[in-house]
């Protein structure tokens, strides 16, 4: 069975006190029960991790939301896989459309990402989603079996069943525009089927996919009761302990 997951992506926001109060909070809710077989995850800013750490304490866990394409150098700025390990995160979200869009990470970059977060045992996050302008064109499929072909070329299956893939159409990011049940589960059906034809039917089946775009806890339900929607990424809802916990309970 494939694992579903809630994760709450805070992006840059919070300040380190008002990080560790909503970790306390995020905790303190999610210890009064969440459906059996959800696992939470919480992607504070970098400066949060080690401190909010102490505060899961590891009943919930814990992922930053990017990493540096090497261990170690002369990279003013960059934070690597092997440090944000060290400070007892176990995840890292990887592409997620801002670094794309902002950043103009590659894909070339984000496969060699993928391999370092791999390589010093943090599971990859990976994000792909089109955006309004490739959804109207309709030509989403192709830009979403791209990411994720060259995102993680060179995997093996034994580095891929490690991955989880985080669909999220970029017009749906923060905009307060959700994608509709229908439009989620047909992409992920893509993304299992597109998995099923570069590793196998099992890995397929064994890969979660999490839906990210506006997803709250009015329409977490509809959104997760999809087959192949296997949880949420979850931006603004996230910074809200029970919103957050509202989401997972949606299960
Ligand atoms: P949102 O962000 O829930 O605020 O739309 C989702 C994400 O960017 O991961």
């Amino acid at each position: 069975m494939r694992r579903k997951i809630v994760a709450g992506n805070w992006k840059m926001n919070t300040s380190l006190s008002e990080g560790l109060k909503l970790a306390e909070e995020v905790k303190n809710d999610a210890e009064k029960g969440i459906p059996e077989g959800v696992s939470l995850v919480v992607a504070p800013p970098f400066t949060h991790l080690a401190g909010v750490k102490e505060i899961l304490a590891g009943s919930i866990g814990l992922s930053a939301q990017n990493c540096a394409t090497d261990d170690s150098g002369a990279f003013t700025g960059e934070v690597s896989a092997k440090m944000i390990a060290s400070a007892g995160a176990e995840y890292v979200i990887i592409g997620h459309s801002e670094r794309r869009m902002f950043f103009r990470e590659s894909d070339t970059e984000l496969n060699k990402k993928v391999k370092i977060a791999l390589a010093n045992d943090l599971t990859p996050i990976f994000c792909c989603g089109e955006n309004l302008h490739e959804r109207e064109k309709g030509i989403y499929k192709e830009i979403v079996r791209n990411q994720i072909e060259l995102g993680i070329t060179g995997l093996t299956e034994d580095d891929f069943v490690k991955v989880i893939i985080a669909y999220e159409p970029v017009w749906a990011i923060g905009t307060g525009k959700t994608a509709t049940p229908g439009q989620a589960q047909e992409m992920h059906a893509f993304i299992r089927d597109l998995i099923k034809s570069l590793y196998n039917a099992e890995t397929a089946s064994m890969t979660s996919i999490l839906y990210g775009g506006s997803c709250k806890p009015s329409n977490a339900r509809e959104i997760f009761e999809n087959s192949d929607v296997d949880g949420g990424l979850i931006g603004g809802a996230s910074l809200n302990a029970g919103d957050f916990l509202a989401i997972a309970r949606s299960f």
